[in-house]
C-alpha cells in the first residue's frame, strides 16, 4: 500500500509512538492527556479510518465495528496498546475481516514488579502504615504496630503461570518463598524446574497460599474465578494480589470474604467494573488499592505505545503484524 491512510489514535500516548504513524497516514488523535472518550463519541469519531490505535479503556464491539467498515474509507486494523484485548470483539473483528494487534512481553517485566511490590505493600500494610504516620499519629515504636505477614518463607500460589506469572515466580524465588501454581496449561518438567514452580490443581493451590496472585488472561472461561466457593478454600490468613484483569474476581464476593474475615486482605490493581471500586473496599484501611497502573513506567508505556505503531505499519506495507491477534483475517 503507498497511499497515505486515516489513523485515529483514540488517547495520547507516548510521544514516539506519533511519527511512525504519520509517516504513513494523517493521523487524528485525542490529544488531552487523561482525558477518554465515551463510548458514543468514539463511535462518531472511528467511522473513517483505517486504522484505529486503542486502549484498554475504549469498549471496540461489534456495533462499533460495523460501523467502522459501513464507512468509507474502510476499517483495516485495530491495534490494541494492551495485552490484554477484552476491551475488543475479536470474532466480530474476525467476522468482519478486521486485523486486531495487541502489545504481549514488553510489560510483562514491569508488570511484575508492580504484582511483587503489591504484595509486599499488603502483606506489611505499608499504605496504612504511611497514612498513620502522615495524619500525625505515631507517638513511638510500639511491639504491636502494624505487625504484618511474613512473605519470605511464605507459599505464593500463582493462578496463571504464563509470561508475567512466571516472572513473578523469578521475583519471588529471591525471598525464599515456596511457589506453587495452577495453569490450564501445564509449564513443561523444564520450566517448572526452571522457576521453581510445583504444579497443583486450583483448589490445592487456593489452599496452600498465603499469597494469591493472579495472572490469566480474563475471557469468558476466567470470568470470576476466584470467587465465594474459592474465597472459602483459602486461608483466613491469605491476601489475595489482583493485577490482571477485574473480572476474574468477583468483587461483590471478595468485599463480602474480608468483611467476613474468610481471608486477611487483597492488593489489587484492577477491578470488576473499572474505575469504579466497590464503595466498601475504598473503607477497608488493610486493602491495598492502585488504579491499574501495573505496566505503567515511562520506558514500558513507551515500548508498548512504539509496538502498537510497528503493528499498524506492518499491517499498511503488507507485511504480517509482529502482534497479530486474529491472524486468519490476513489469509
Ligand atoms: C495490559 O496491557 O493489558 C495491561 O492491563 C495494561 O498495561
Amino acid at each position: 500500500m503507498t497511499e497515505r491512510v486515516k489513523i485515529l489514535v483514540t488517547q495520547k500516548v507516548p510521544d514516539p509512538a506519533y511519527p511512525l504513524l504519520e509517516a504513513i497516514g494523517d493521523v487524528e488523535a485525542n490529544t488531552e492527556e487523561g482525558v477518554i472518550w465515551p463510548y458514543e463519541e468514539l463511535l462518531r469519531r472511528g467511522p473513517g479510518h483505517e486504522y484505529i490505535y486503542c486502549l484498554l479503556t475504549d469498549v471496540i464491539d461489534a456495533r462499533f465495528l460495523e460501523a467502522c467498515i459501513a464507512s468509507a474509507p474502510r476499517l483495516r486494523m485495530v491495534a490494541n496498546m494492551a495485552v490484554g484485548f477484552n476491551n475488543i470483539d475479536v470474532d466480530a473483528a474476525t467476522r468482519l475481516g478486521i486485523a486486531v494487534s495487541n502489545t504481549p512481553g514488553v510489560l510483562s517485566d514491569t508488570t511484575a514488579d508492580l504484582a511483587f511490590a503489591l504484595l509486599m505493600a499488603t502483606a506489611r500494610s505499608i499504605p496504612e502504615a504511611e497514612r498513620y504516620l502522615r495524619a500525625g499519629k505515631y507517638k513511638g515504636w510500639g511491639p504491636l504496630l502494624f505487625c504484618g505477614a511474613e512473605v519470605h518463607g511464605s507459599t505464593l500460589g500463582l493462578i496463571g503461570a504464563g509470561r508475567i506469572g512466571k516472572i513473578v515466580a523469578r521475583r519471588a524465588s529471591g525471598f525464599d518463598i515456596k511457589m506453587i501454581y495452577y495453569d490450564v496449561n501445564r509449564l513443561s518438567p523444564e520450566e517448572e524446574a526452571s522457576y521453581h514452580l510445583t504444579y497443583m490443581p486450583m483448589d490445592e493451590v487456593l489452599g496452600q497460599a498465603d499469597f494469591v496472585s493472579v495472572h490469566t488472561p480474563y475471557m469468558p472461561s476466567t470470568h470470576h474465578l476466584i470467587g465465594e466457593r474459592e474465597f472459602h478454600i483459602m486461608k483466613p490468613s491469605a491476601i489475595l494480589i489482583n493485577t490482571a484483569r477485574g473480572p476474574i474476581v468477583d468483587e461483590k464476593a471478595l468485599v463480602r470474604a474480608l468483611q467476613n474475615k474468610t481471608i486477611a486482605s487483597a492488593g489489587l490493581d484492577v477491578f470488576e467494573n473499572e474505575p469504579a471500586v466497590e464503595p466498601e473496599l475504598l473503607t477497608m484501611e488493610q486493602v491495598v488499592l492502585l488504579p491499574h497502573i501495573a505496566s505503567a513506567s515511562l520506558k514500558t508505556r513507551t515500548l508498548m505505545a512504539t509496538m502498537a505503531s510497528d503493528n499498524i505499519v506492518a499491517h499498511y506495507h503488507g507485511q504480517q503484524p509482529p502482534n497479530i491477534v486474529n491472524p486468519e483475517v490476513l489469509k
